[in-house]
Order: structure tokens, then sequence, then C-alpha cells
């Protein structure tokens, strides 16, 4: 909306289009200077003149109703009349809702995100790669697109072999299902201490997948049962994240699906012999070959994420594809990429990997072959009962108490993380994440319950009354709102356009840092302001201005994947 008006007002005296103008607009890095600024190097050239004496010419010529414009060096600063403007932005973000954009057209986006391995223990990669990936399928949705979420689960390959050998010897069923990634863990490792002296046991494992790959009925028996009861425990955890999928297609999913791959890639000319196995090379490229298919036959996982594209793109009709995995798979990608791309598939411009950085937890890193291992769930639990603790020491009357607990518990963690560039290590404090004055989950939740409580009191006083926005004369704005609530009101007409960057950049961290300025600008409103003031006018506007900072605050976390008490 600024934007437009600040168009309106520069078009006419410049010789630049409307995008070039755009994207020169730049916000004043406080509104005593101006609510939009436009710099006037570019045009130095074309008019033989200094920014400076251009400036003072368009300020000279701007004349529109509740804009005054003021040379600053090479700037032209524009002001918007308060009075006037504000006005006019209530009304259209009234109107408008936050995140009612199109920008997608309905085009299909599939997520491939979360992705654990049968198994093995659900990993902090995943849990970043589940959250980063809901956040991302919800700012897509609100952006128009059809986001499509896949959880891609590692269920197939070789080291079923291991895990049906080490089960057949040292299995315990209630065991494996009262702790089946405990238990899986714990034979995983027995297997690998134990084949060093006895040779019998890999080729035993080799067998058992063997078998597994030829349909075996026993072996794929054992294989359905250690998917279903690893799948009990991911389901746990998804069900905590509040996170679902459109489809769950593990690896496995596309075991009748790559000799036609591997066949196109031959009819193709692109497969190699090296060393018995068959590669596709990459050296032009400065790549490692890729490998496709090992020298007993066997096919691996770039040949399954090969086959996967194909899937995705022709039979789901993916316009575009994102892949929410950690950032030292980057290579794989490239590979996969670089071969779909050799095979003639265009469309392969249109795949990207987001990848992300390493998350410690209070500096101990996930590991599955060493002692130090964090369990994710006993992370989600401890915040939740650390969100206890706080509430019973502040508001111990609170109702839904034990909901609100996890409500702020489990935000934490997923705010603690989406406020990070993705790219970024991240060292996870738990402290840190649940400090309700940092720039936390909390701190977003408790503001939003402060909106909250302000709009039931409202409503309390204004039982009576029957002011409403268009009966305001324009004349009190400037008054009712100040400088916080200009500054906040702004704040609010960017919500789209934050959006839009973070879809851009497939990066949720643009709109967790949007939501932490809305905060912020609120509570310092909420400081200058008496909201609830005595003279309706000013309340009306007072309110209205918190009503929907309240919404722009709770469709933001929702996407964010917090939820939104109404106390706390
Ligand atoms: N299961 C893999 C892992 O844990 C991640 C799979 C990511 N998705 C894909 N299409 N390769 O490392």
């Amino acid at each position: 909306m600024l934007k437009e008006w600040a168009l309106e007002a520069i078009q006419p005296h410049v010789n630049l289009s409307a995008e070039e103008i755009e994207g020169l607009f730049e916000l004043p890095p406080s509104s005593t200077m101006g609510d939009m600024a436009f710099p006037c190097y570019m045009l130095a050239k074309e008019y033989r003149k200094s920014p400076q004496a251009i400036a003072e010419t368009i300020v000279n010529l701007i004349d529109m109703k509740g804009v005054k414009a003021q040379a600053a060096g090479p700037y032209v600063n524009l002001f918007f009349d308060r009075d006037y403007y504000a006005l006019k932005i209530l009304d259209e973000l009234q109107l408008s809702k936050f995140g009612q954009s199109n920008i997608g057209q309905g085009k299909k986006v599939i997520i491939d995100m979360s992705s654990p391995n049968i198994a093995k223990p659900f990993g902090i990669g995943h849990l970043r790669s589940t959250m980063i990936g809901a956040a991302l399928y919800k700012m897509y949705q609100t952006a128009g697109y059809e986001p499509i979420s896949v959880n891609h689960l590692g269920d197939w390959g070789t080291q079923f072999g291991k895990q049906i050998t080490a089960y057949k010897r040292w299995g315990d069923d209630e065991a494996l299902k009262e702790n089946p990634i405990q238990e899986s863990l714990r034979l995983y490792v027995r297997f690998h201490e134990e084949a060093e002296n006895d040779a019998s046991l890999d080729p035993e494992a080799r067998n058992w997948f063997r078998l597994l790959e030829a349909g075996d009925e026993e072996a794929l028996r054992l294989w359905r049962y250690f998917v279903e009861v690893s799948m009990q425990e991911f389901n746990r955890m998804y069900e905590r994240l509040d996170v679902s999928f459109d489809y769950v297609l593990g690896e496995s999913f596309y075991n009748d699906k790559m000799s036609q791959v591997v066949q196109e890639l031959d009819d193709k000319g692109l497969l190699e012999e090296s060393e018995g196995a068959k590669v596709v090379r990459l050296e032009e490229l400065g790549m490692p070959p890729c490998l496709i298919m090992k020298s007993d036959g066997t096919t691996i996982y770039p040949t399954r994420d090969l086959a996967t594209a194909f899937y995705r793109h022709d039979v789901l009709k993916a316009e575009q594809i994102l892949y929410v995995v950690g950032g030292e798979q980057k290579l794989h990608f490239q590979q996969v990429f670089a071969v779909l791309d050799k095979m003639g598939a265009a469309w392969v411009k249109d795949c990207t990997h987001v990848h992300f950085g390493l998350m410690k937890f209070e500096g101990k890193k996930m590991s599955t072959r060493r002692g130090k291992i964090v369990y994710l769930e006993e992370v989600l639990d401890e915040a939740v009962a650390r969100a206890l603790q706080v509430i019973e020491d502040k508001n111990p009357e609170l109702e839904d108490k034990y909901q609100v607990a996890k409500d702020v518990g489990i935000g934490a963690i997923i705010f603690g993380d989406l406020k990070n560039n993705r790219v970024n290590e991240v060292d996870f404090s738990l402290e840190d994440a649940l400090n309700f004055d940092g720039e936390t989950g909390p701190y977003l939740q408790y503001t939003y319950t402060r909106t909250q409580s302000i709009l039931a009191n409202s409503l309390l006083l204004d039982e009576e009354s029957k002011t409403n926005l268009t009966d305001i004369q324009e004349g009190i704005y400037a008054e009712a709102l100040g400088d916080s609530g200009w500054n906040l009101l702004k704040l609010l007409t960017r919500f789209n356009e934050q959006l839009t960057r973070g879809i851009q950049n497939n990066e949720p961290s643009v709109l967790a840092r949007f939501v932490l300025d809305v905060a912020q600008a609120f509570n310092h409103f909420y400081g200058h302001e008496r909201i609830l003031s005595e003279e309706e006018h000013l309340r009306t506007a007072r309110v209205t201005l918190t009503r929907l900072t309240g919404e722009a605050l709770q469709r933001t976390m929702n996407i964010l994947g917090l939820r939104t008490p109404n106390r706390m």
C-alpha cells in the first residue's frame, strides 16, 4: 500500500517504469526521516545532474494529497499525512485479510520433508526438516499455491538385511514393541560389534537383503514389522508437532520404478561401467560420478531419487519440487539434478535443494553410534515441563494449563529453530527458547494474549457504544496512534511482501523476523498509548489497530506452526 502511494507521487516526475521505481524504494531507518525514501543516484547519468539536484527538482514537482516531500541529500523522502492515510490503511487491512494473496495461482509444489529412516532414530536433521517443511507448506498455501507434502521415508536398503539378521539372533519382541528405535539401535550396534569377530554375519545380512528384494515372504514380513513399529514412534512425534503429510511414500515405493530409469539412462548412452558398478560420469561439471547401480546389481539412494523425481513430475504433476534436507547432502542433490538434466528433464530447473545447517542441543550432537545421544522426545518433554513450571509460578489458576504448557513448550522449540536463517548452524538452548522476554515463541504467544485481553475488555466497555471506524473523522488518527501506532500500522502493511520474500528464498525466518517485529512494535504501542482510552474515538482507532495486530500475529504464528492460546 505505502509503496503504491509512493509510486503515485514519484512516477509522473521520473522516466522510469513502475517496477524500476518500486525496486528502488527504501524504508527510512526512522519515521522522522519519512515513510518512504526514493534515491536518485540512478537518474544522475540521464539527467546530467547531481543526485542532490535531482532530488530537489522532484520534491518541487510532487503535488499529491496528503503527501509531503523533502529532499535529504540524494534522497526524496516522502511523508504520508497520518490522519489521511491511517484510515485508508486500516480500511484496506480490514478488507484484505492478511495473506489472501494468489501469487501461486494453484501451482503444485511438492515439499519433500521429514523423511526419517526406519529402524533409526528420528534425528535432529529430520526434526529441522519437519519444522521448516511444515512452515514452507503453510507459506505456499497462504500465497495460493497447492503444496503437497511427501514424507520420503528411508525404508529400503542393505541395512534391513542387517536388521533382520540381528533380530533373528538376538531380537526381543517385547523390547521392540516397547521401544522400537532403541531396540533397533541396540540390534544395529550389536550387529556391528559381533561382525568384527564373526565372519558369517555380513554374508547372512546380504542374503536377507537379497531375499527381501526378491520378495521373500518371511523377509517381507519382518521388514513390514520394522516399518510399522518405527512409524508408530515417528507418528507420536508428528502428532506432538501437529504435522501431517499428504503422502507417505518411502523409498520402497519406487522399487518397481527404477529399472525404467536405469534403462533410460542406458538408452541415452549415459551409463558407464566403473569397477563393476554402473555410474553416470559428471567430471565435466566438476563432480564425482553418480553411482546408479552397485556391482551386486542393487540400486541405491541416488537411483531412487531419480525415479522419485520422475514420479513426482509425471504422475503427481508437480510444477516445483522442494527437497528440505540437511546441507550435508548438497553433493547428492547436485548429482541427482545433473543426471536429470543430462536425461533431458528440462523441469529440473524447478527442483530445489532447500538445505539447512546442523543443530545441536545445548552443545550436544545427535549421533547414532556413540553414547551422547539426545532423544528428541525428551527434549520436547522437557520444554513442556518447563513451560508448565512458568505457568504454575505466574498463573496457577489458568484453565487448560496443561494444553497451554504444550502449546508454549513445543512452540518454543519450533520458533527457536525457525527464527534462524535455515542455512546457519543452530546451537539450541532450551532456556533461551523459553525466555518470555526474548525473541521467542513464548514472547509472541504472550503478546498475542495481550491483544486478546485488550479486545475482551474493550468489548465490555463498548457494549453500549456503536462507534465504528467509518464514523471517525479523519482528524484524530495522528493523535490516536502516535508515533508508535503509526509505525506498527505501517509494519502490518508489509505482511504480503514478507510472505513473498520468504517464499522466494524458501526461508521461514523471514516471517519469523517479521512477526517478532510486529510483536515488538505492538508492545511499544501498548507502552506509549492508553489503548482503552475514555475518549471513544481514540479508543476505537486504537482497538482497531490492536485487533488487526492480533490477526497478523495469529496468522503468521500459525503459518510457522505456533499455536495461539487466548490466555497464558
Ligand atoms: N532419509 C534420508 C536421510 O535421513 C533423507 C531423504 C531426503 N529426501 C530425498 N528425496 N532424498 O538422510
